[in-house]
This record gives C-alpha cells, sequence and structure tokens, in this order.
C-alpha cells in the first residue's frame, strides 16, 4: 500500500482519486487551496492546504509520500483568460519529486493534448480550440515538462468526463491509430488511475480513457 499525494484534490477526478485510494487501502494526502474545506480527515486521510504553483507549498506537501496523483482543473469561467495553472504546478512539482527522490507520477491532462492533439477530428477541433485551446496549449507544455523529466510517469488523457457512478468498463486506448475521443465517468478515470499506482506497467505510458 502506498502513501499517496493527491493535488486537485478537492473536486472531480481528485476527489474521485481519493475516494479510490483509500478503498484500495492506501493512505492519502488531499493537497488543493480548499483542501480542510472539503474533508474530514481519518486516520488514512490528511488534508493540506496549498497552492500547486508555489514551491514551499509543493515541497512541504511531499513529505513522506511514495506516489504522486496530479488532477489539477481550471473553472470554465478561466478558460477564455491566459492558462499557465498546468505548466507551472507541473514544473514546481517535477523538480520537488527530483528533490525528494520520489519516482512515481501520474498527471492527468485530456485527450487532444501533446502527442494526442492529432487525433481530434477536423469538424470538433474549431470548437475544442475556440472552447480548450489556451488550456490545451498549456497541457502541452505540462505533458513535455513531464515527458522530459526522469520521473516514471503516466500521463492520463480522458475523454469528455461525466459525473456518472464508477462502472469499471471502460476502454483504455494505448495506441495512437486507437486515439480518440468520447465520454468517460470521473470515477472510471480514478478507478484507472488508482489500479496505476506502483504498477510498473504503466510507467512511461500515456492512454486515452473513454468508454
Ligand atoms: N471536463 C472535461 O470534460 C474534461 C475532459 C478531459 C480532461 N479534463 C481535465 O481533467 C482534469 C480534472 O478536471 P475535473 O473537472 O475533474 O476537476 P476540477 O473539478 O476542475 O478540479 C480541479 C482541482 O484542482 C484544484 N486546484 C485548482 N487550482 C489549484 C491550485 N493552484 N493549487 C492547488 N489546487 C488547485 C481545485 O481545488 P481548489 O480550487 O480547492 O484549489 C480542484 O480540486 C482537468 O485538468 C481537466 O482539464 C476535463
Amino acid at each position: 500500500m502506498a502513501h499517496v499525494l493527491v493535488i486537485g484534490a478537492s473536486s472531480g477526478i481528485g476527489r474521485e482519486v481519493v475516494t479510490a485510494a483509500l478503498k484500495a487501502g492506501h493512505s492519502v494526502r488531499a493537497f488543493s487551496r480548499s483542501a480542510s474545506k472539503s474533508f474530514t480527515p481519518t486516520d488514512h486521510l490528511e488534508t493540506w492546504d496549498g497552492d500547486a504553483r508555489i514551491e514551499s507549498d509543493v515541497d512541504s506537501a511531499l513529505e513522506g509520500v511514495a506516489v504522486v496523483v496530479q488532477a489539477l482543473g481550471v473553472p470554465v469561467s478561466e478558460l477564455f483568460q491566459p492558462v499557465d495553472l498546468f505548466s507551472k504546478a507541473t514544473r514546481v512539482l517535477v523538480d520537488a519529486m527530483q528533490r525528494h527522490n520520489i519516482k512515481q507520477l501520474i498527471a492527468v491532462t485530456g485527450f487532444g493534448a501533446g502527442d494526442c492533439r492529432n487525433a481530434i477530428g477536423l469538424i470538433q477541433s474549431i470548437p475544442f480550440r475556440l472552447m480548450l485551446g489556451r488550456a490545451y496549449d498549456d497541457k502541452d507544455v505540462q505533458e513535455r515538462i513531464i515527458k522530459q523529466s526522469n520521473l516514471d510517469w503516466t500521463i492520463v488523457r480522458p475523454g469528455v468526463l461525466t459525473n456518472s457512478p464508477h462502472s469499471g468498463r471502460y476502454r483504455v486506448l494505448y495506441e495512437p491509430r486507437e486515439w480518440r475521443n468520447g465520454i468517460i465517468s470521473r470515477a472510471d478515470v480514478a478507478d484507472f488511475i488508482v489500479g496505476a499506482i506502483n504498477n510498473d506497467e504503466m510507467i512511461g505510458k500515456e492512454p486515452v480513457l473513454v468508454w
């Protein structure tokens, strides 16, 4: 069982990862700016208020953990402004993990980020770029920082997210020729992430997840 730091733990995929990781028997440190307002701590769940862009916040949160899950997101209202959360927080995190000699990083980006940008169809790419262009340009940088590191990384690229319950029936598309968009629940993304903890087979993988 691992001691897992979840960055972006208070909502969405991160929150689902906290629940699924605890259920699987891991110990969790839940990190976000509002973590202490979002969870009641237990023997296996610790809350950690901090900003993922601030080196000292991340540095202290890494103390004693073995695995990091990064599941940051920006609110829809901020998608039309310049976005640098993903690149900034990832630069800070990767450098801090290297200092602490923590190897495993599982990071959520999304379908259309990095190498899988070309998998977006021509028609879909126009609204995609209009709505998500700034965020995904920054996710491209995020992926690049991760891939250039010497960490044991896994990049997780879900399709369109829903809040449906865990189904366990989702597709993990590893091969670029298979990559396509689709929907998937946050709980199923969390299921994949928790399965990747301490799983050497997932190192260096960058799958698209869809139903
Ligand atoms: N929506 C979709 O259909 C879709 C599809 C594919 C991929 N994605 C990606 O999936 C990821 C997760 O999305 P989601 O909707 O499940 O999550 P979300 O609800 O957007 O949650 C984002 C989390 O990040 C935390 N956070 C934001 N800024 C932070 C900061 N500076 N420091 C620390 N924590 C911070 C938030 O907590 P605090 O505010 O408390 O800090 C929150 O816990 C995102 O990267 C999103 O782009 C989304």
